[in-house]
Formats: structure tokens, sequence, C-alpha cells
């Protein structure tokens, strides 16, 4: 598949052309390499560098040499992981990456591995330091100035530094690390034993920036928004004159992509929407007006809540349900793209965190196959155009922002490709649970942005037991009604999740508008189950 395609010279094409270089300038921009260990902070890591402003990349630890050279990285960040330094297959730091003669970062394991190559005396120690600790800084050397003598941090770690290497000072220690901090500023080298990217780490971040601007001279001009003149670049030069499809799901993800996609080629894209007469209370709407009257984008809307809901009757499988969903979704997305005579490009919304997890990254992390139900197979003939593999979701979100997305959009949770579907749960999905489900959902959401809760929560939704009835009385009649089971979880990355602790006063007007707005329903529970063990959704 080509990369690129022959800019022809018309004014076009000269636009074309000037926006290509645009983009060699805004990749000339100052990159740190994060090289991943395993730890669990180690994409932490890259966006907490970001956020200071410097464009940061998750790599393997044993990414090939010629790779690291070709990126010209101005600094380099060793991240934390799990293994001892002295365990069987304990990955390797390779003395090469602290002889490129840019500054080095080791954090935890990896300052452990850079003070061990270096011959500093590591150790196995009988007790572990895990959580808040006490640092006492004793020279603040570069690597520390301007942070106080005393100050709190986290550990994470089991071996420790007793000896720096020969050349290195030791800056600082704690109560379990004789050796929390050390430097080599001839030779560019930086170790810290604590996590300065979580945010127990009062100082962590003035660290970071003192290595990033004082030691490894970057800019710290990055922001997301600046890679949208890169990317709209980029997509012109990929796609050349040639025709975009989008399947545009509603979600921040889509919807940024295909605004980046429509700010480069324009009408050459068409944006596809699936109404799978799935989706919440009115939020189809929202994606239209958005889209269509808003920003004009070419939008074909499909309406197939009808064949769906064919396809889906008498499934109550949950699995079932998902690939009768899945399948329907790409019969109708077919359809759409045959219509239109089959553009060559498509759209896609993939994300950061997915090109690390699927291997991009540390090949550590296996995405669950449920992820892409709702969205398209991997052999479909287009060649993709994915303008934000290189951003995490809160970056995206930015971009949304600076791109004038409404929102309501922007800040939209999480919500799994079969959507409501998959939380009429234990049976049939039929139009009269949808509407009961969608306006019980409709009053959570309301009361939940009233409330002021929307953005902290992860997600938020309704889970209907499709075949579950309770007895209630109501106006001295005795009811037999549907139970609605309220879901609010909080997490970072859904990998993991808590149950959100909502106030009792929004969950008892949430239960009564419930049972007083919606005739079928007459009892309302919470669910308090976490992730693990339990999963976000239901099915
Ligand atoms: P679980 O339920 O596994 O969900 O904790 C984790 C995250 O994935 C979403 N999810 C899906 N997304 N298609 C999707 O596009 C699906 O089939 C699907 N199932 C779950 C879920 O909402 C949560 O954010």
């Amino acid at each position: 598949m080509p990369d690129t395609v022959a800019i022809p010279r018309s004014p076009e094409g000269a636009e074309r052309a000037r926006a290509t270089d645009r983009a060699e300038r805004a990749r000339a921009t100052d990159e740190v390499l994060v090289l991943d260990f395993g730890g669990q902070y180690s994409q932490l890591i890259a966006r907490r560098v970001r956020e200071c402003g410097v464009f940061a990349e998750l790599l393997p630890h044993h990414v090939p040499l010629e790779e690291v050279n070709r990126r010209r990285p101005r600094a380099l960040i060793l991240s934390g992981g799990p293994a001892s330094v002295y365990a069987d297959g304990a990955p390797g730091l390779r003395r090469e990456l602290l002889e490129l003669g840019v500054p080095v970062l080791g954090i935890c394991y990896g300052m452990q591995a850079m003070a061990l190559e270096l011959g500093g005396r590591v150790e196995g120690a009988e007790v572990g330091e895990f959580g808040r600790s006490r640092l006492s800084v004793s020279d603040p050397g570069r690597l520390l100035r301007d942070t106080p003598p005393e100050q709190s941090c986290w550990m994470s770690h089991r071996d420790t530094v007793y000896e720096a290497p020969p050349g290195f000072t030791a800056l600082a220690s704690s109560s379990e690390s004789p050796v929390a901090a050390i430097e080599n500023d001839r030779r560019r080298l930086y170790g810290i034993q604590f996590h300065p990217e979580v945010v127990h780490t009062p100082y962590g971040t003035k660290i970071l920036e003192t290595f990033l601007r004082d030691i490894a001279g970057c800019a710290m001009d990055w922001s997301a928004a600046s890679v949208i003149d890169e990317q709209v670049a980029r997509i012109r030069e990929r796609v050349g004159d040639g025709r975009v499809i989008c399947g545009l799901s509603g979600g921040v993800d889509s919807s940024v992509a295909a605004l980046l996609t429509y700010r480069a080629v324009g009408d050459q894209l068409t944006c596809v929407f699936v109404d799978h007469g799935l989706m919440r209370k009115n939020e189809a709407g929202q994606v239209l007006a958005a889209f269509r009257d808003r920003f004009k984008v070419p939008l074909i809307a499909v309406d197939a809540e009808a064949r769906f809901l064919r396809r889906l009757a008498g499934v109550t499988e949950p699995e079932r349900k998902r690939k009768v969903i899945g399948e329907e979704f790409i019969r109708v997305f077919e359809e759409q793209a045959e219509r239109l005579g089959n553009p060559r490009f498509l759209v896609q919304g993939t994300l950061y965190s997915d090109v690390i997890e699927s291997g991009g990254g540390t090949g550590a992390a296996t995405i669950k196959s449920h992820h892409n139900v709702g969205g398209l197979p991997d052999d479909l003939e287009f060649e993709l155009v994915e303008p934000l593999r290189t951003l995490f979701k809160d970056e995206v979100r930015q971009v949304g922002a600076e791109l004038g997305l409404p929102d309501r959009l922007v800040w939209r949770q999480p919500f799994p490709g079969p959507g409501l579907a998959i939380r009429i749960v234990g049976g049939e999905v039929t139009r009269e649970r949808l509407e009961i489900l969608r306006e019980a959902d409709h009053i959570l959401q309301d009361e939940i942005r009233s409330a002021g809760l929307y953005r902290e929560l992860w997600q938020s939704f309704c889970v209907l037991p499709a075949d579950l009835r309770s007895v209630g009385v109501q106006g001295d009649e005795r009811t037999y009604g549907y139970v609605v089971v309220i879901r609010a979880v909080t997490s970072d990355d859904a990998m993991t999740a808590d149950w959100a602790r909502l106030p009792y006063d929004l969950l008892e007007r949430v239960a009564s508008r419930m049972i007083n707005e919606i005739a079928q329903v007459n009892r309302v529970a919470l669910d308090i189950t976490s992730k693990p063990p339990g999963t976000i959704e239901w099915e």
C-alpha cells in the first residue's frame, strides 16, 4: 500500500505541498522517547511529558538502536518495571543507550538498571517500599534543583540502589532507599527511584520539567492542538484527490478523526452514520446536528433500526447479540460504501493506547476482542487514515475542542458499539424494552449532568434485566414491573474500574423520577461491583 501519492502541480497541489512542508517542520519538534520496561505507569510517563509540552512516545525497551537514532530524540526516559534486575529474563539495559550523548532519566527499574550497568550496587531488599515515602535531598544537583530538602514521593520497588555508580553523585535518600536519586551531569545520566509521574509525588512534574527543559533543552511548545496542522497535512498528502469514507459512531474518537479529515480534504469525505436504534436518547440527533448542520460535513444517516431489531429477534445470548449486531453493521456500511462507489480510504479513530496495546508499543497487553464489535473488521478493502494514532484520549478531546466540536460530543462518555442491546440483559432486545431503558438512562444522565458529575465518571448508564419483574405498590395498587439497575464507574482506561460513590440524594432523585416517569418501572437498584471482579457492562 503506497504511503504517499504524487502531488499534482495544480493550485490545490501547491497548497498540498506547502502543507506537507508544514508537516515536516511539525515533525521536527522535540521528541522524547520513553522506553518501556513493563511498568504499570509507563503510559502515564509519556502523558506527563506531553503535559509538560514535549512530544513523547512509548517504545519497547528492546527497540533497535537504529530506530532510536533515526528519531533523534532530545532525551530518553527509562520506565519502571515489575521485574527484579536479578530475575531470570529481566529486561536488560543496553549500554549503547547510555552513550548516545542525549540525556537519560531512569525511573525506578530504569534507575536500577542504569546503576547496575554502570557499576553501582543494587540489591534485593528484605522490605520493599510501596506507597508514600519521605525523600531527603542531600544535594539537589541539577535534577532536583529548586525542590525542597524534605519532600514526599511515591515509591514502588523491592530492589534498592545501595551505592551510586562511580562518577555519579547520590542526591537523595528515603527510609528504605539509601540512594533514591543519582546523577552524572557530565555524562548526562540521571536516575530517580521514585515515580515523578504520579500525583502523589508533588514535585514530580517540577523534576520532569527540569529534566526536559534545563537538562535536555526541549522547547516545551508541543500541545495536542499543535498536531492539527500536522495531521491535516498528512491526510492531504496520503489521500491526494481520493475519496474517503468514515463510519461516524457519535463517540469522540470517530468525531474528531472525521473533523480532521474534513478539514484536510473537504467534500472528498463522506461520513456514514448507521443508526442501529440502539443509541441513547437524542444522541443520534446531536451527531446529525453537529456534523450535517453545523460543520456541513457530507453525511449519510442510515435509519437501520428496523433491520437490526429484526435480526435481534429471539437472540438472548450476549456473544450472539454482539455478533449479530457486528455483522449487520458491516453489511449496512458496505452497502453504503458501494453506493458511494467504494471510496479508497477509510478514516478510523484509532488511539495511541490502541496502538500500544496491539503491539505498537510494548506488546504486553492484548485488547479484548469485544472492543471491535460494532466497528469494522480488519480485512475490508480500504486504505486506512488514522489521524489520532499518536494521541491519548484526553488529547483527542483537546483537539476536538480546538476544532469546535460541541462539548456534548467532546466529553461524551465511552459507549459500546452494540449500544443498549447489551444492557438489556438475559433476554431478547425489543422495542419496548429499548424505550424503557432509553428513558431510564436519560433520567440518570440528566441528573448526573445537573449535579455536575458527568465528567468525573468514566461511564454511567442503566441496565435492564430483561425477564425480571418485581412486586411494588403505587397509589394503593399492586404493581408488577421492571427493575432498573444503575451502573456508574470511575476509571482511567476501562481495564480496571471502581464503582462510583454517587451522592444519596442524587440516587434518590433518580430512583423516584424513574418510577414516577416510566410506567413499566417499579424498582431501582444500584450496582456496587468494581472491575475486577465485575466487568463494566453486564453482558
Ligand atoms: P467491560 O464490560 O469489558 O468493558 O468492562 C470495558 C469497556 O469496553 C466497552 N465495551 C464495548 N465497546 N463494543 C465496544 O465498542 C463492545 O462490544 C463492548 N463491550 C464493552 C465498555 O462500555 C467499557 O467502556
